[in-house]
């Protein structure tokens, strides 16, 4: 049992051989003997993270990338992002753990998607004279960040959550239409095959990073 002296400080470490002068010159941050091994498992612990997190990000975009060029990787995704709708629609309101889990899916889904558009494809179209649809579509993606807010302070609970979903889906749904029907087939067809080509690796690269 460790006592204290006048001066009030322990004898614990004077009474302990091992802490005594070998550990005397060491400064606070030192490394113990024996933690070679375990700082090693760290960095291979961190390095297989790393190569696991970059293996998925690959995986995700390759088989996105399979799927063709530019515009129909982009309309996939509208495809995937009202599926989530579709299944948040079909939920009731004792089953708030599946609306925050597939609502979190669905963030992160419009997330990577908006950014592909808001990074590539609204640039782009700019540069191609195009000012006012990549504007429009723009600020449609500014509406669809307000829905996600207000159903994040709403929260799965909520008698008015699921029409609040609802509303959400038909503005991305009329959005990706406009996408897909008017604003996507004619910026393809403004672009020469290289062109297209190089917008479709410029989506598959961000894709990848926000995979
Ligand atoms: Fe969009
Ligand atoms: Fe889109």
């Amino acid at each position: 049992m460790a006592t204290r002296t006048q001066n009030g400080t322990s004898n614990r470490s004077s009474s302990n051989p091992s802490r005594k002068s070998s550990g005397g010159s060491r400064s606070a941050f030192s490394w113990s003997e024996g933690a070679g091994p375990i700082i090693a498992a760290a960095i291979g612990g961190a390095a297989i993270g790393f190569a696991a997190n970059y293996g998925r990000k690959a995986l995700i975009q390759g088989m996105e990338a399979s799927i063709g060029d530019w515009d129909e990787i982009l309309t996939a995704e509208h495809r995937e992002a009202l599926a989530l709708f579709d299944r948040l629609l079909e939920t009731d309101e004792g089953q708030t753990f599946k609306r925050k889990m597939l609502f979190m899916k669905l963030c992160h889904a419009l997330d990577k998607h908006s950014h592909a558009e808001e990074m590539v494809v609204y640039p782009a179209l700019r540069g191609d004279d195009n000012v006012a649809d990549a504007d429009h579509l723009e600020s449609e993606h500014g509406y669809i960040k307000t829905f996600i807010f207000e159903l994040d302070e709403m929260g799965p609970d909520s008698p008015d959550w699921l029409q609040k979903i609802r509303d959400f889906r038909e503005l991305v749904a009329e959005h990706a239409k406009m996408e897909e029907d008017e604003v996507f087939p004619k910026f393809k067809k403004d672009m020469t095959a290289d062109e297209n080509a190089h917008i479709t690796s410029l989506v598959n690269r961000d894709g990848f990073w926000m995979a």
